[in-house]
Formats: C-alpha cells, structure tokens, sequence
C-alpha cells in the first residue's frame, strides 16, 4: 500500500513541480534510502506519546523506515532528565537510544541549557550564580555522560537569544542568574564529557535573514567570537518553525535567508542543521490539495539547503503526523508530512522526488566540516566560578582526498580513523608524512575523522 502510494504520488508531485521527466523508481525506496544515498540524515521527533505507548503500530513503522535520526520530543530535556536535584532519570531517553540503535538510527539530544522545561528546584537557585553555574555543571557531566558516545550530537543551548532584539533573552534563569557566560561555560563542559559529539547552538526564527539587527545575524557574531576563543561549536541548528506564506503575511523567513546563514557559517567551518521544521498553516482556515501542494514546494526549498551546501547534513522535522504536533499550541495546524491517519501529504511525495531527483554535482564531494576541536585546557578541573575559560586560537587541521591518497596539514602524526556512513569502522592507520594511502576500503562515501593530541576534525570523503 506505501509503495503504491509513493508511485501514484511521485507522479503527481513531478508534475505539480514542473519535472515531468521520466525516472525510475525502486519499489522499496524510502526518504531514508533516499536520503542515505544523498549523505544526509532525515529524521522526525519521537513523539511524546510514543515514550507511553499511546501510538499505533503503523506510527513507528513508518518513523523507523523513513528516517535514519531521531531526537526526544520532551525526554531528554532538563525537566525530564533530573525532575529533582541530583536525582536523574534516563529511563525515557534510554528507551530511545535502545530504539535508535536497533534500527541504526544517529541520536540528537535536546537540549541541555534552556530557559523552558526546567524544574522548579533549579529556579529556587535564581539568585546564587555559583550554585547555578554548579547545577548546570553537574547536569551537563551526568546527562552527557550517561549518553556519551550513544547520543551523536547535543542541543547544548536552546533558543538563548531575545525575539524581539539582537541579543541575549533576558527571561532566563541560566541569563538571570549567571549571564551569557553560561553559554560557553556549557559547550565547554559538554565537550569535556564527550569530545566525540557534535555541539549545537540551536534556535528559532533563524530564516529571517542574517542583518545585524536579525536573530541570525547576532547569532553570527555570536559563533565568529566563539571560534575565535575555541569554545567547542560545532554547528548551528535552526528550528524553521514556519507558517505557510499565504496564511502569515508578515512572516519575513525564507529559505533563501536560511541558505545565507548556511553559507556564512561555512566560512567558519561550522554546520547549519534545519533541527525542527514544521510549516503550518493558521487554525481555523480551510487548508486546500493546492495548499498543501504549496507547503509541499516549501519543504522541498528547505530540504535542497541540506542537499546543496556543502556543510548542511541534517533535515529534522518535529514530528510525523499532523495527528500528535505541537503546532495547535502556536495557532497553528497541519504543519507536518503526515496527515491525521498517517498518510503520507503532497510534502511528503514532494521530500521523496527532490531525494530520487537530486544529482550533486559531479567533483564535489559534500564535505562535512565537523568537528574542530578547538579547546586545550581540560575544562573539566576548573572552578566553576570562572564561567568562560579562555583558550588558545583552534589549529588549522584540514584533510583532502585525492584518489586514495588522503592528504592532512596542520598535523605532524595525525591518527585516521575511517567510518562507513552506518558508523563502523573500515580503517585505522597514522599519518606521519601528511599523505596516507586508504588501503582495503571499496569505492563508497565514509566519514574520516583525523586527531593530533587534543585537536580533531571529522570530514566527509567519496572513495572512487
Ligand atoms: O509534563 C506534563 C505531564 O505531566 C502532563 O501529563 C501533560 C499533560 O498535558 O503535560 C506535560 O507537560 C507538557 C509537555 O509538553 C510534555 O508533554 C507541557 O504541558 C507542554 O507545554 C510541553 O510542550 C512541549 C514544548 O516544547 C514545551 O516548551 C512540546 O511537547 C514540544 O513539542 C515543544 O518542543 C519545543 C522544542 O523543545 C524547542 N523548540 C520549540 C519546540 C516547540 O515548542
């Protein structure tokens, strides 16, 4: 019955979308296979009703076929993981985790630092800020270190910017209590625990354009201090919470915005990650097969930001169906690519043509440009009174590929370590020369990750 759908659907939204050419399409093709053969990751939400069972079978078959990433909805964030002080509960998250890995799933972690969802007890706290700067400290070391090495990369803060003016929301307890140094005091400390992961800064309403007087636009300025001073970021997430065009005329986002923050980010070796998309139209309107067509075109426009810059890799909508979203509570609905009865949306065909129909082009290899591991201090020892360490400038460690030839500078003897696109090992050797034959590894895509002493970098490269 999927199958039949996704053929009668790849038909119509060809057309819609004016790309009536002829192509074939495998019979078991799923924007998961789809999306792996593009390198990137597709992921939706675990709802929270699947944490308590309350969800149809059919729910979970269809999120662990068509996606390769999942993240809680609410499991893992403050509230959830450490209801009271120091008493911590894994129990939901470790439910994913195990779900993630029996189904070869990449796992984000959301969120550490966050001015929502955070217990009462931690408010209590308001006005101590080295009891705050300790409570967060020993958050970060349980919450992280209990996932390390499961969880692939962290929210590690959440929406820590004002809507309404470039700069930091002061309606924060971490804000209020021990001001925007607990921002890089929190990559700092993550990093510490597991150096492996990748850290995000992650907020909304960064599809509004990059000016100075923007969300991203701060934000940008933001990351720019940040690698300067070797704060641990790896990448920035964007929300892309939107609401259809012709439903919210003042909205200003674009996916044309979100593209130049990507772009800007690059520069800086930083990844853009789109972490919670949905596109909702307003409540209460009759939403039309033409509007849903048009929502349709408008993922397909965020999705071809991951598939076409070179440091974008992951495509995260919150949630499967219009069924269980979050968005009624914005007076929103049927923002997702799932409908009530969980049947694939025009969305959904439109996601699945764009994957089947990408070609990139032909010598470019999508590079990934995580992760620099710009720190040199072990973080970890020091007072937790001094919120913002300072750290020497990050080393330029690069790599290339030529043939089988991977070439590394900025390293004397760098260690290689080479994954297929699942996560599994393929080749271990070290570089001492700066060029290192990738012997015994068929043709195919493959994360490499190089390190020298504190200092790594993890690329993508296509063995031919
Ligand atoms: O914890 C109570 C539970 O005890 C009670 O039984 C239940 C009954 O309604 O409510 C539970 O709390 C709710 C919680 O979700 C868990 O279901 C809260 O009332 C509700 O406000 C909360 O909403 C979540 C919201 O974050 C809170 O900020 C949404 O599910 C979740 O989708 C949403 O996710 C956020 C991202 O984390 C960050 N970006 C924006 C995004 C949408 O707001």
């Amino acid at each position: 019955m999927k199958n039949q759908h996704t053929f009668m659907g790849i038909a119509l939204s060809a057309c819609v979308f004016g790309m009536c050419a002829a192509s074939t399409f495998a019979a078991d093709e799923t924007l998961r296979s789809l999306a792996e053969k593009n390198n990137i990751y597709i992921g939706a939400i675990l709802n929270s009703q699947w944490f308590s069972g309350q969800l149809p079978s059919n729910y979970e078959q269809i999120h662990k076929t068509q996606f390769n990433i999942v993240v809680a909805e609410n499991e893992m964030k403050f509230d959830a993981t450490e209801p009271s002080e120091g008493r911590f509960n894994y129990g939901n998250g470790d439910k994913m985790v195990k779900y993630a890995q029996q189904n070869g799933m990449r796992v984000r972690g959301h969120a550490l630092a966050w001015h929502s969802q955070v217990p009462g007890w931690v408010n209590n706290y308001r006005n101590d800020k080295q009891k705050l700067l300790k409570v967060l400290k020993n958050h970060i070391q349980n919450v992280v270190g209990h996932w390390k090495g499961k969880v692939a990369e962290w929210d590690v803060v959440n929406e820590a910017i004002s809507n309404n003016e470039p700069m930091w929301r002061s309606q924060s307890v971490w804000y209020q209590g021990i001001g925007p140094d607990f921002i890089d005091s929190a990559f700092v400390w993550t990093h510490a625990v597991d150096p492996d992961a990748e850290l995000c800064y992650n907020d909304y309403n960064l599809e509004q354009g990059i000016s100075p007087k923007a969300k991203a636009g701060f934000l940008l300025e933001q990351v720019k201090r940040w690698v300067k001073n070797g704060i641990p970021i790896h990448c920035v997430g964007s929300q892309t919470h939107v609401e259809d065009t012709t439903t919210d005329k003042h909205f200003i986002g674009s996916p044309d915005s979100l593209r130049a923050l990507a772009k800007e980010l690059a520069k800086l070796n930083i990844k853009l990650k789109i972490t919670e998309l949905d596109i909702g139209f307003k409540s209460g309107i009759n939403v039309s097969k033409k509007d849903l067509e048009r929502q349709g075109k408008t993922f397909r426009e965020y999705l071809d930001i991951v598939l076409e810059e070179p440091n974008a890799d992951t495509y995260l909508i919150w949630g499967v169906s219009d069924k269980w979203s979050w968005l009624g509570g914005l007076n929103r609905q049927k923002g997702l690519i799932y409908d009530d009865n969980l049947k694939p949306k025009p969305a959904f065909d439109s996601i699945l043509v764009r994957l089947q129909t990408f070609e990139p082009p032909q010598d470019t290899t999508k590079q990934d440009t995580t992760k620099t591991d710009t720190t040199k201090t072990d973080t970890t020892k020091q007072d937790t009174s001094i919120a913002i360490p300072q750290f020497s400038s990050m080393k330029a460690l690069s790599m290339r590929i030529s043939g089988r030839t991977l070439f590394i500078s900025g390293a004397n003897t760098a260690k290689v370590e080479v994954f297929d696109m699942q996560g599994r090992p393929v080749f271990n050797g070290k570089c001492e020369t700066g060029a290192l034959e990738l012997k015994g590894i068929s043709e195919g895509v493959y994360m490499v990750r190089i390190r020298e002493h504190s200092t790594s970098l993890v690329q993508k490269i296509a063995i031919k």
